[in-house]
């Protein structure tokens, strides 16, 4: 469906047309004084420059080919030559119909959908998640949702870090302690044991554990590189221990993503292009565009037009060792290779920026990826606590994603548990679906490259710019749609049977008030914010606009008697209206990767 405002400029460009000016200057914009007007048309202005005209002559004529619109129900022209527009009911009410008719709510699909692969999430395995890991999972799964709404051709790809040396670490301290182990029999040539020889809350002590001791012992480093080298070089013990890490970590992960409501299409890892390196690394030296630079292998990357110095991109160690640039690279020329994707989108900390500009351009200079395919970097900034610092636990430790969300979830269910109509277990679901839209909402209203201070009494109300204030308007929506079908339902019960279902009998209606017509002008913004989130990749655009669609609900909520209306089709009417506001609300939640309880 065509934008709204698309729609009432292109009246308005005719109008300008007639008037014997240039239709480009019939742009209509959102009015930015909603008291005196609904939309506002500049044009006047401009044109009167071209064609040498006082302002207010070029809005007089203007206005003047405009008696007999349709689409506009007021065209006023003031001094010094704007033009104050007011859109007639009945055309609003239309589209709003037509919203209500298609299945994306008027959401344009594209002609050709785009393939796209959002790589988000990146954990280490082995390793607990931390709260660093939560904006990663939040704006990616929620970017992830907006391109596949918008049409597109989605995967997403959670990268593990699941190679190099932090495995090498693990195995060593296995072997350490349980030396017997069949894994390190290197002349065992049977099948390996399918029960892993850890749990995951072992597996969690034994990395630290490996990690401090290589930092004080050099011997105990040199064994962990030994191993790592075993593990690369393909050791079928080592290969099926780091299996079984891997196993062991990953159904964690899971369950905490689940947790999160965030799941990944491909759980893919560094580990899974390591045989495709070497070829790599060839390709790039035959092309002339990787060299030997103090015994490493290098790309140069800095271009002309660069203002700051742009080191470059080095493919391989001077030990001949692949690193984290490395396995990108490999894991984007796999992707082109398996995918074909047209986009890949990254979400990490916006400390990569630089990291990442370097992987852009050396992938693009090799020729890894097309000229025409997308590389875009979403760098995130820092989740603080209160005191405007990187958020730690009280005593000053990396906080577990676990801890976190157990203390949110707490926080709601105290709030929730309030209300006395809900039995225990209703209120400990409760609280945790709107527990996540507090975390989520708190994270996603922010722009993505900014910090933000992660305020657990702020992110849990009920009132103001929150997640819960949004579930609490669905919610609220959703009472009145019950109610209502109580009470048709029981007029239109014959011999205990309900004849139809009264929802699916109503249709939206002229507005009869301004704070209904502002709820319509807010909802016909729908299909231009989408487009909009999607083509900035910017999940943020989505909290705006229903944090003002819930303002111009409950306004219009507070303002009209919905439920005691005599007039049965004024009364419909609303209902069809609040239909399409819960709809479109459950969307742009689902778009940001939470949902709404039955009642809170
Ligand atoms: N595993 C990495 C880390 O912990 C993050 C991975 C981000 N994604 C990527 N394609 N580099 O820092």
């Amino acid at each position: 469906m065509e934008k709204f405002l698309d729609l009432i400029s292109s009246e308005m460009k005719k109008a300008f047309e007639a008037a014997g000016y240039n239709p480009e200057l019939g742009k209509v914009t959102f009015s930015n004084r909603p008291d005196l007007c609904e939309f506002q048309c500049n044009g006047a202005m401009a044109g009167a420059k071209q064609y040498h005209k006082a302002p207010i002559m070029v809005a007089n004529e203007v206005a003047g080919k405009l008696e007999n619109s349709t689409i506009f129900s007021e065209v006023t022209a003031v001094a010094p030559g704007f033009l104050n527009l007011k859109v007639t009911e009945t055309f609003l009410k239309e589209y709003l119909q037509k919203m209500s008719d298609d299945d994306k709510f008027g959401l344009q699909m594209p002609e050709s959908p785009k393939k796209i692969i959002v790589d988000y999430g990146g954990p280490n395995v082995a390793k607990p998640l931390h709260v660093g890991h939560l904006r990663p999972a939040i704006i990616g799964e929620s970017i992830k949702r907006i391109c596949r709404y918008a049409g597109h051709d989605v995967l997403g790809d959670i990268h593990l870090g699941d190679w190099g040396l932090q495995m090498g670490l693990i195995i060593t301290e296995v072997k350490l302690r349980e030396p017997d182990l069949v894994y390190f029999d290197e002349s065992y040539q049977g099948e390996y044991p399918t029960e892993a020889p850890f749990t995951i809350s072992e597996l969690e002590e034994i990395y630290p554990t490996a990690s401090a001791k290589s930092k004080e012992d050099a011997d105990y480093k040199a064994q962990a590189m030994d191993a790592t080298f075993k593990l690369q070089n393909g050791v079928r013990g080592y290969r099926a221990l780091w299996k079984h890490i891997l196993n062991v970590s990953v159904t964690d992960l899971k369950k905490n993503y689940d947790n999160l409501k965030v799941d990944f299409d491909l759980w893919k890892g560094e580990s899974d292009v390591h045989d495709i390196i070497p070829a790599m690394v060839e390709d790039m030296k035959n092309g002339g565009y990787a060299y030997e630079s103090d015994g490493a292998i290098v790309v140069d990357v800095k271009e002309e037009t660069d203002t700051k110095e742009i080191p470059p991109c080095i493919i391989l160690k001077s030990d001949g060792a692949a690193l984290y640039n490395t396995t990108d690279l490999a894991t984007i020329m796999d992707r082109m290779d398996k995918y074909a994707p047209d986009k890949m989108i990254y979400v990490t900390d916006k400390r990569q920026d630089l990291y990442f500009e370097q992987i852009f351009r050396c992938a693009r200079k090799t020729g890894l990826v097309k000229p025409e395919t997308e590389l875009i970097h979403i760098g995130f900034g820092t989740m603080n606590g209160k005191d405007g610092k990187p958020f730690k636990t009280r005593d000053g430790g990396v906080m577990r994603l676990e801890m976190l969300l157990n203390d949110i979830n707490e926080e709601m269910y105290r709030k929730i548990a309030e209300n006395k109509t809900m039995n225990d277990k209703e209120a400990k679901e409760t609280s945790e679906v709107v527990a996540l839209s507090a975390v989520k909402y708190g994270d996603l209203s922010n722009q993505a490259s900014k910090d933000y201070i992660f305020d657990v009494e702020r992110f849990t109300s009920f009132e103001g710019d929150t997640g819960p204030y949004i579930l609490y308007t669905i919610v609220r929506i959703k009472s009145i749609l019950n109610k209502y079908s109580e009470q048709t339902n029981a007029q239109n019960i014959t011999d205990g049977e309900i004849k139809s279902d009264a929802q699916k009998n109503v249709a939206i209606r002229d507005a009869v008030n301004e704070s209904e017509k502002a709820l319509m002008l807010e909802i016909t913004k729908f299909n231009s914010v989408i487009e909009a989130a999607y083509e900035e990749v910017a999940p943020h655009r989505v909290c705006a606009y229903i944090y003002d669609l819930a303002n111009a609900f409950n306004h219009f909520y507070h303002e009209t008697k919905i439920l005691s209306e005599q007039d049965e089709t004024k009364k419909s009417g609303w209902i069809a209206l609040l239909m399409l506001t819960r709809d479109i609300l459950e969307t742009c939640i689902d778009l940001l990767g939470f949902s709404a309880p039955e009642r809170m």
